[in-house]
């Protein structure tokens, strides 16, 4: 039994052992506790600063980082790159270095460039944590989508997960793929041919382009946002079609098992990948993957940042 992480950045899911993704979700669980809390904060990063630098946009990470440090009594200082002198021409490079000038114990990086994060930490002596970076990875939504399904399933052995949408430009498939495949779960992939990567099998993973198919016999439905601007592209050819043919309602859900557990990393589009009453139905989870993103946050930041 392990009680650290090896580096002193969270980059993604691929470079973390079985044995560190169970840390990191036993100490969610403790984490989650101090949440339930009349009063949801203890000293075990008091004198700790964490800087949330953000260049894309976000509700659930940002929120999500900025409540886990304080609940852990870290300062936390928030950058709007849209504020910043990022605007003024400033590159990743300097910016990062004049952060690192300040002195902060993690930076928590979200940018539209994969590779950003692995960037900077080559750069800067703090924890570097990815919040997701272009299409690369997004490990702290697979690690709280980790935890979700263990809350609920208890263990992860055997599984079978789907996960429907676009998987080509996903980092959190990416996450989820590696670290459930990590976790002994079996995955599925599934959506338009023309949003799966030539050899995704490569990863581990089955695909079946017919999503009732891939929706038989899964403990784990995961659906993935449908980014609009796709269809500009001609990705697929329109979103009632895309809705109709992959998007997950009541339905489709009748193929399901009886205790399948629905999962979406957010933010949804209504009616497009997912029909209302599935998302805020007896089966989904979306808002518990929520709430436990805050214990998985504070656990990564207390195992990066080594609290007292
Ligand atoms: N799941 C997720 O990354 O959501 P945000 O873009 O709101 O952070």
């Amino acid at each position: 039994m392990i009680n650290k992480l090896k580096s002193k950045d969270l980059l993604g899911t691929k470079d973390l052992s079985p044995e560190e993704i169970l840390l990191i979700l036993d100490t969610a669980e403790s984490m989650k506790e101090i949440s339930s809390r009349d009063i949801k904060k203890v000293p075990a990063l008091r004198g700790k600063t964490i800087i949330n630098l953000f260049y894309e946009s976000s509700t659930r990470t940002r929120t999500s980082f900025e409540i886990a440090g304080k609940r852990l009594s870290a300062d936390v200082v928030n950058i709007s790159v849209s504020t910043s002198s990022v605007v003024k021409g400033e590159t990743l490079k300097d910016t990062a270095k004049n952060l690192e000038a300040m002195n902060p114990d993690a930076v928590v990086i979200r940018h539209s460039s994969s590779g950003a994060p692995d960037f900077i930490s080559k750069l800067l002596r703090c924890s570097v944590i990815n919040a997701g970076d272009g299409a690369h990875e997004h490990p702290t939504q697979a690690l709280l989508d980790l935890f979700t399904i263990r809350e609920k399933k208890k263990e992860f052995k055997g599984l079978k997960v789907s996960i429907i949408g676009d998987i080509a430009h996903s980092r959190v498939a990416r996450s989820n793929i590696y670290a459930m495949n990590k976790m002994g779960m079996n995955v599925t992939v599934s959506g338009p041919s023309t949003l799966i990567p030539v050899d995704i099998e490569k990863m581990g993973v089955k695909v079946f382009t017919d999503v009732k198919k891939a929706i038989e016999g899964a403990d784990v439905i995961m659906m993935l946002r449908i980014q609009l601007e796709r269809q500009e592209k001609g990705l697929f050819p329109s979103i009632r079609e895309y809705s109709r043919l992959f998007g997950l309602n009541a339905e489709k859900l009748k193929n399901a098992k009886e205790d399948v557990i629905i999962m979406h990393p957010g933010p949804i589009n209504r009616g497009v990948e997912i029909s209302a009453d599935v998302a805020d139905g007896k089966y989904s989870l979306i808002l518990d993957q929520v709430t436990n993103g805050v214990a998985v946050r504070m656990a990564v930041l207390h195992l990066l940042t080594g609290g007292v």
